[in-house]
C-alpha cells in the first residue's frame, strides 16, 4: 500500500497543517504496518505555474530546454498521485484559499485522460480509488452559520477539485481559529491531533 504525504504551508516548524498532516501519517503507519510513504514538500520544491509553453508541450510541441525539468517534475507528481492508495495533504488557508504552491500541484494532477475524462454523460472522475485525508488550518472560523462562510474557498474548493476527479468523500480534519488567540489555537490543534489519532484504518 502506498501513501503520498504532501505539505503546502510556508510556515515550516510553526505550521499547524504540517503538524496535523504528520500526525495523520503517524496514525496510518500504525494502522497499516509496512505502508510505503512518499513525502513531498510543495514549498521547498515548488512547481512552476502553468504557462502556454506547458500546455503546448502537453499537446506534443517540443518544450524549450528551460522548461524540460519542470515538465518532468510535473509528470513525477502526477505519477506519484496516480500510484497512491492514500493521499494526506496539509492545506493551510492563505487569503481565503489554498497556497499558490498547492494550486500549482493541482494544475499538474487535473489532467484529462489521467484523472478525469469527458464523456457523453459529462465529466467522469478517474481517481476515485483513493482515500484522501486533508489537514486544514484556518486563522478564523468559516462555519455555515458564520458571516465569513461566504469567504471560505479552501475546503469548498478542495472538495470540488477532488470530487471532480472522482474522490467524492475526502476526509477533512480541520484546526480553525488559529489566529483568534492562544487558547483557541491550543484547543484547535489538540482537537485536530486527537482526530488524527482516532482515524479509521480504512
Ligand atoms: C499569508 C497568510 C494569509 C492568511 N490568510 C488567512 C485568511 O484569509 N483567512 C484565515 O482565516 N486565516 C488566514 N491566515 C491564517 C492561517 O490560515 C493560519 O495561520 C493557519 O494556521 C495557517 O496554516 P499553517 O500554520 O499550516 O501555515 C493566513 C496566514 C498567512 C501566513
Amino acid at each position: 500500500m502506498k501513501l503520498l504525504h504532501l505539505d503546502s504551508s510556508v510556515l515550516g516548524p510553526h505550521s499547524v497543517s504540517r503538524q496535523v498532516s504528520a500526525a495523520i501519517v503517524d496514525r496510518l503507519r500504525k494502522t497499516h504496518p509496512g505502508i510505503e510513504v512518499t513525502y513531498r514538500d510543495l514549498t521547498t520544491t515548488p512547481l512552476a505555474h502553468l504557462s502556454g509553453s506547458h500546455l503546448a508541450a502537453s499537446q506534443g510541441a517540443t518544450p524549450e530546454a528551460s522548461l524540460q525539468a519542470d515538465i518532468a517534475a510535473g509528470q513525477q507528481v502526477l505519477d506519484e498521485f496516480l500510484a497512491a492508495d492514500i493521499v494526506v495533504l496539509g492545506a493551510p488557508m492563505y487569503n481565503f484559499t489554498i497556497p499558490t504552491q498547492l494550486k500549482a500541484w493541482i494544475d499538474r494532477i487535473l489532467v484529462a485522460g489521467k484523472t478525469f475524462k469527458y464523456s457523453a454523460a459529462g465529466v467522469e472522475g478517474l481517481a476515485g480509488n483513493k482515500r484522501v485525508i486533508v489537514a486544514v488550518s484556518r486563522g478564523g472560523f468559516y462555519g455555515a452559520d458564520t458571516p465569513a462562510a461566504v469567504g471560505e474557498h479552501l475546503e469548498t474548493y478542495l472538495r470540488w477539485v477532488f470530487g471532480f476527479i472522482g474522490i467524492t468523500k475526502p476526509e477533512i480534519i480541520s484546526a480553525d481559529g488559529i489566529q483568534v488567540g492562544p487558547e483557541h489555537r491550543e484547543k484547535a490543534v489538540s482537537g485536530a491531533l486527537q482526530a488524527a489519532g482516532n482515524l479509521d484504518a480504512a
